[in-house]
């Protein structure tokens, strides 16, 4: 632990006052994390879910090493290279077949205002002026930047800004006991005729808490939006590259999104890379002889060489033998260790979409990502040697598919020993 007045740097998502001084970490390998203290932890989490392939793993290195000595960057508008040509293909061949082109960013939240700008100017370039509301779902995260936040929850993380964020239509995310009361509420939003586009996190919201619907339920929502002309915008920021158990959670739908957002786990955890993946009728909307219809957004780093270096050997690693049975593996196990929790009182409810467990525990606070618990697990794994991010009362496990059975084991003893340890403290009565 160092001490955080002679830390230079502003943490994000980190109270600063409050904070214990950062974990300095020297090397990683697979899950493992390493501390300049000689200390080590197992990174249960992915690093915020973008090491799907664990650290430093050697193929996606050496892809960024050759590619670093070849071109490292070049000005994405008006040229092109062989890295962003291979991705975006390689990319195509395993997003849905009405996905036919790649816009390139640089991290998640971009690539979710890419969406949604482009999903506004598709009706603008079409003379269409009435379609301009956005729904989404209440509890969703897509970002920290304006029309990101504007889409997502309103809390406390973005109350400061709340006036300048745009007004979104919101319906609760489907289950079995409102399911009929929400299509009926959808139902009413598009009689107006005014929507431009519906945004989701398919099956799993991450940041609210790991929230989980299932894919028949989202199915028949998105119908009844595309029976009323409304674009459907995917955020598979977190879902995508195999976390739900296929490669995409929008391969459980039968109704595809007109627009895939992607990022996290595109480059294996090595490089910042946002994607926004198009229709060819979005496409179409732009490509024209008129200047005003062009989509003016651009980033310096668009397409980095190096990050679609890495997203190319990251996805040859995703789809190849090893690492598909390795998700299946993750998959077992984590059902395997749910079904032995399943009569435990502190657990108010443990859920599983593919390599993502939650376990909520059944606080007396309820649940909210300010539960006070939240830092005492948290400090509890880490002195345990487990990072393990708790979303409020939610502890979840979101491994590298490297992660060993022994590892997770001991993600799960952590998890079992944090029950024992918090539960007299925080139970709920009932
Ligand atoms: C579903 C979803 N969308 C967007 C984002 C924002 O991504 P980034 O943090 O790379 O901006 C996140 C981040 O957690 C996310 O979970």
């Amino acid at each position: 632990m160092e001490d955080i007045a002679a830390n230079p740097i502003w943490h994000p998502f980190t109270q600063m006052k409050t904070a214990n001084p950062p974990i300095h970490i020297d090397r990683a390998e697979g899950s493992i994390l390493f501390a300049k203290d000689g200390k080590e932890y197992i990174d249960a989490i992915s690093s915020w879910w973008v090491n799907i392939h664990g650290h430093a793993n050697p193929f996606i290195a050496k892809a960024i090493a050759e590619q670093a000595l070849k071109l490292e960057q070049v000005i994405f508008a008006g040229f092109t290279h062989a890295p962003a040509i291979d991705l975006a293909n390689n990319l195509l061949k395993i997003l849905p077949d009405s996905i036919t082109k790649i816009f390139y960013s640089d991290n998640g939240s971009t690539a979710v205002e890419v969406a949604i700008k482009m999903a506004l100017q598709y009706w603008h370039n079409q003379g269409v002026h009435h379609k301009t509301k956005l729904i989404a779902f209440e509890n969703g995260y897509h970002g920290d930047t304006f029309g990101a936040m504007s889409v997502g929850a309103k809390s406390t993380f973005n109350a400061a800004f709340e006036k300048h964020l745009f007004q979104v239509e919101y319906i609760p995310t489907p289950h079995e006991n409102n399911f009929e009361a929400v299509k009926e509420q959808l139902k009413i939003l598009l009689k107006n005729e005014d929507v431009a586009a519906f945004i989701f996190e398919p099956l799993v919201q991450g940041a609210s808490g790991m929230l989980m619907h299932n894919p028949e339920h989202l199915d028949a929502l998105i119908q009844l939006t595309k029976q009323h002309n409304v674009l459907c915008i995917a955020d598979e920021v977190m879902t995508g590259f195999g976390r739900t158990g296929k490669n995409f959670a929008t391969d459980y739908l039968q109704n595809k999104p007109d627009i895939i957002c992607l990022s996290k786990g595109i480059t294996g955890g090595f490089m910042p890379l946002g994607v926004t993946a198009s229709s060819q009728k979005i496409y179409d909307a732009f490509y024209a002889d008129a200047k005003e219809k062009t989509f003016y957004h651009g980033h310096s780093y668009t397409a980095n060489p190096l990050a679609c270096a890495a997203a190319n050997a990251s996805l040859q690693l995703l789809l190849s033998d090893d690492c598909q049975s390795q998700i299946k593996n993750i998959i077992s196990q984590h059902t395997a260790f749910a079904a032995s929790q399943q009569h435990e009182s502190f657990i108010k409810e443990i859920r599983q979409t593919g390599t993502i467990l939650a376990i909520e525990l059944n606080t007396a606070e309820g649940s909210s990502y300010f539960n006070t618990i939240r830092h005492e697990v948290y400090d509890f794994c880490i002195e345990n040697g487990v990072l393990l991010r708790p979303l409020g009362n939610a502890v979840y496990i979101m491994p590298p598919y490297c992660v060993t059975s022994a590892e997770l084991n001991k993600i799960y003893q952590v998890i079992k020993s944090l029950i024992n340890t918090f539960k007299e403290k925080y139970a709920s009565p009932h």
